[in-house]
């Protein structure tokens, strides 16, 4: 069996446990060759195959993708109809590969405004893989942040005026626990390509103590020796989590997690 951490130089010690990609830039990508967007998009469901199954190769935790976003809803009829029509082909084709990769998947985001066929689609290959123990693949569909804690604060005041949980007893765990991404680990790490220095309404809560990269690669061009060298950047940060820097060698020392 390939060990992919050696083949790509990686200490597997220090590798992010959840991943976040903004991927952006598909559209700059067509217009660059004179080709309609969709070439961008279509170009850019490429890069999701091969990042992901990277990520799983190198012992990812959690991958993450913004796919549509709750704003995206206003671009041309056009072009939304082209990311679904992408998105039904991307599920159709990758459902079994997912499935016998032992990956994990989830949608992200408020899915009622998808269309029927689509939500088949993605509960099919939820239920498909939630016994699955391998990566956890969130692709983030008609999802805004702000949408997502505006549903887990409702979700919550249904607990407490059913008697279900006190208020005073509402920390950041309960929070969490309502949030789309329950269940996955903390995010690690933050990818934007293009260029673009905003984290557009994406994972707000959860991007707490993320590190941040951006880059200025397209996604479209965005590929696996790209993704490795940001990842081992990130295993250069020093993440001290409010402590020391004299703390967190101490821990590091005696092999502790934190
Ligand atoms: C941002 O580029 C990209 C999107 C809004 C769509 C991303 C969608 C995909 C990569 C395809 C579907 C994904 C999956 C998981 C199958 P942009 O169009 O905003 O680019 P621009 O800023 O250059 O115009």
């Amino acid at each position: 069996m390939i060990n992919y951490c050696e083949k790509w130089d990686l200490n597997p010690l220090l590798l992010p446990r959840h991943i976040g990609i903004i991927m952006d830039g598909n559209g700059r990508w067509a217009a660059k060759r004179h080709l309609p967007r969709i070439a961008g998009h279509r170009k850019g469901v490429e890069r999701v195959q091969e990042i992901t199954e990277l990520s799983g190769n190198i012992g990812i935790t959690a991958l993450t993708l913004f796919a549509f976003s709750d704003e995206n809803w206003r671009r041309p009829e056009d072009e939304v109809g082209g990311i679904m029509g992408l998105l039904r082909w991307y599920i159709r084709k990758e459902h079994k590969r997912i499935v016998d990769n032992n990956v994990q998947f989830r949608v992200i985001g408020d899915r009622r405004k998808l269309s029927m066929d689509i939500i088949e689609l993605i509960e099919e290959l939820e239920q498909d893989t939630e016994k699955n123990t391998g990566m956890h693949l969130s692709v983030a569909l008609s999802y805004g942040a702000h949408g997502e804690i505006l549903r887990a604060v409702k979700k919550i005041v249904d607990k407490v005026q059913e008697g279900n949980i006190f208020k005073d007893d509402i920390d950041a765990c309960t929070f969490e626990s309502c949030l789309d991404t329950q269940g996955l680990p903390p995010l690690d790490m933050f990818i934007r390509t293009s260029g673009e220095y905003r984290v557009s309404n994406f994972l707000l809560w959860q991007l707490a103590y993320a590190e941040l990269f951006f880059d200025d690669v397209l996604w479209p061009d965005f590929d696996s020796e790209k993704f490795i060298s940001l990842v081992r950047q990130f295993s250069l940060r020093e993440r001290r989590f409010g402590m020391t820097s004299e703390q967190i060698a101490q821990k590091i020392v005696a092999h502790k997690h934190y």
